[in-house]
């Protein structure tokens, strides 16, 4: 049977964003492609309904997979800043080489837009806040990988006429959250530890700050990339103009939690900025804006949390 639906691929479909991306393209009528390795997601994690394709971005194979398909997320990625930090040639061979293979395949397919991931952690050492998409200064291997996808990119758009938009997103949080990383992102690691009533971690001094934005406000603009050709050939942040310490979200998430924490403090990791805050104005400029509160967001993860630990997922 032919379908007239539109054919979108997400690459890294088992992870954080791509599965809640994925989910939400099906409930949108849209055909979904997904590929991922599993090297960090989980199979569990990529919605029934998505024609998955246990694949590695590296490889060649990926190629006749994107024939027919009108838009590529490109999510898969080595993403962890302390896993980068420790193995650069890896960083390098997923982040950059996999990348360009995913541009080389949606060009030879002749897929219409690939819409890919980057990360404000390019503007790791900017003091310029709210941080606009210009101010271009990344540091950490992660980041430096991230900042050669952008210039390939740059390239495939000059010499193949394959279209792109890029996306900064800053802290995407929400169900899904891969908290299986060497370091779990922060809210996660919060609350599991106080889900267990243990003590939670804090590195540094817990004054960093970071920009949260929730995942199904980042799919609303996903959606905006797939219907507005206004985003093409533009890059965007993608946060929520608003940034909390790391004590404020313990904060928080006691509060919703009813508990009272003892946080144990270690040395601060490396490779990461002290501030994060986006300039949202680009996006917004499009009619997008972040609808969810941090409290609506976080009562969310913790409810998703909660659900894993049900079912025995997390020890
Ligand atoms: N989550 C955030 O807050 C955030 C912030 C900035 C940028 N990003 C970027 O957004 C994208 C998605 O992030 P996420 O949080 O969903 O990450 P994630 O780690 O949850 O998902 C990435 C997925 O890519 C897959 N993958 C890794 N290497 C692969 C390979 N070689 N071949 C095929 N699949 C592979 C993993 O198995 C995983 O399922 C990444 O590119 C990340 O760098 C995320």
């Amino acid at each position: 049977m032919i379908s007239n639906k539109k054919k979108i691929a997400i690459t890294g479909v088992a992870g954080f964003i791509g599965s809640n991306l994925a989910s939400r393209l099906l409930a949108e009528g849209y055909e979904v492609l997904g590929i991922d390795n599993l090297a960090y997601g989980l199979r569990e994690n990529v919605p029934d309904g998505v024609r998955f394709d246990l694949k590695d971005i590296r490889n060649k194979e990926i190629y006749p997979l994107f024939q027919g398909v009108d838009t590529v997320f490109h999510f898969a990625a080595k993403n962890c800043i302390a896993d980068c930090q420790a193995d650069p040639v890896e960083t390098a061979e997923i982040n950059v080489s996999g990348t360009v293979n995913v541009f080389e395949a949606s060009r030879r397919a002749g897929v219409r837009k690939v819409v890919y991931a980057e990360s404000s952690a390019l503007y790791e050492g900017s003091s310029v806040y709210p941080t606009p998409e210009s101010e271009l200064k990344p540091e950490s291997f992660y980041a430096v990988s991230k900042l050669a996808s952008m210039y390939f990119a740059k390239a495939y758009e000059t010499f193949c006429k394959l279209k792109f938009t890029a996306l900064r997103y800053f802290c995407v949080y929400g169900p899904v959250q891969d908290y299986r990383r060497t370091i779990p992102p922060v809210m996660s690691a919060f609350i599991i530890k106080l889900l267990k009533g243990e003590r939670p971690t804090i590195y540094g001094t817990g004054e960093k700050k970071r920009d949260f934005v929730y995942v199904d406000d980042v799919n609303d603009f996903h959606l905006i990339c797939i219907r507005d050709d206004r985003t093409t050939g533009k890059t965007f942040n993608i946060g929520s103009g608003i940034n909390y310490s790391v004590l404020e979200i313990l904060d928080k998430i006691s509060r919703i939690l009813g508990v009272n924490p003892d946080p144990i403090h270690k040395d601060d990791l490396p490779g990461e900025a002290q501030v994060t805050l986006a300039d949202i104005t680009q996006a917004k400029s499009l009619g997008w804006e972040p609808k969810t509160t941090l409290e609506t967001g976080l009562e969310r993860a913790i409810d998703y949390i909660r659900q894993e630990m049900a079912v025995g997922r997390i020890p």
